[in-house]
């Protein structure tokens, strides 16, 4: 069975001391958990997906929690002369298990192409992390009737080249670009219509057998109103929660809500 995982992206938000506030509230939540028999621990992965600036800090925090850090972006390579970026080996070295590659902020600020976040994805994967490739399509596009065959040319475009077992170490996010930040997440038919698309195209990817093993996420809108219906959906395997992360009730309300 695949365990949920609840990611929170607080994409470039967090001075140093709500930054860290927001993280010791967390970690506290989950020791918490943890002492009174880990129930909440045991049906999610939580994940932290601070700034750059934070993750060197926050990392010391998450030791024994069983809380995983993760960066929001990487470089195709893994050094060079590349002023200002970072890359997958620099997350790696930080402490980072995951990084969030193709998010559609950087799709539309950065012009980035799915010829790109393929090659970022390979990158985290060399480096040795697990990249979460986001995937979406605009409110256009959903209301021209594209949306599947959206996500299906962003799925082969952007998914790293992956075989056998390796397809496990993959987590795909689906985020509606009209859903994120907007406070009108995606309805319980079009999130099961978008999830059950990936997975189909990841079994053929793939085979069903290891496609099964692959986490697809739902992100947009996610909120604690909405979490429990979204993340007890087929297919639905956790959460990637923007907004909602950067307020530790509402984050956790979410983390509690996995079946
Ligand atoms: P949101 O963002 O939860 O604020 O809609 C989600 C995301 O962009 O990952």
């Amino acid at each position: 069975m695949r365990q949920k995982l609840i990611a929170g992206n607080w994409k470039m938000n967090g001075l140093s001391e709500e930054g860290l506030r927001l993280a010791e509230g967390i970690v506290d939540r989950r020791l918490r958990d943890i002492e009174h028999g880990g129930e909440i621990s045991r049906a999610c992965e939580l994940l932290l997906c601070p700034p750059f600036t934070l993750l060197a800090q926050i990392r010391p925090f998450l030791g024994g929690t069983g809380i995983a850090l993760g960066g929001q972006d990487c470089h195709p390579e893994l050094s060079g002369a590349h002023t200002g970026d970072i890359s997958a080996a620099m997350l790696m070295d930080l402490g980072c298990e995951y990084v969030i590659v193709g998010h559609s902020e950087r799709r539309q600020d950065h012009g980035e192409s799915d010829d790109l976040v393929r090659a970022k994805a390979n990158a985290a994967l060399q480096a040795g992390l697990t990249p979460i490739v986001c995937i979406g399509e605009t409110e256009s596009q959903r209301e021209q009737g594209q949306t599947q065959a959206v996500l299906r040319s962003q799925l082969e475009g952007s998914l790293p080249e992956l075989d056998g077992r390796e397809a496990m170490r993959l987590v795909v996010a689906y985020e509606p670009v009209w859903a994120i930040g907007t406070g009108k997440s995606a309805d319980v038919q079009d999130v099961t219509d978008a999830h059950s698309g990936i997975r189909s195209y990841l079994a053929e990817c793939f085979g069903s057998d290891l496609a099964q093993g692959v986490r697809v996420l739902y992100g947009g809108s996610v909120k604690p109103e909405n979490a429990a219906k979204l993340l007890s959906l087929d297919n639905v395997d956790g959460a990637l929660v923007g907004g909602a992360s950067l307020k530790l009730e509402d984050f956790w309300a979410i983390a509690t809500s996995c079946p």
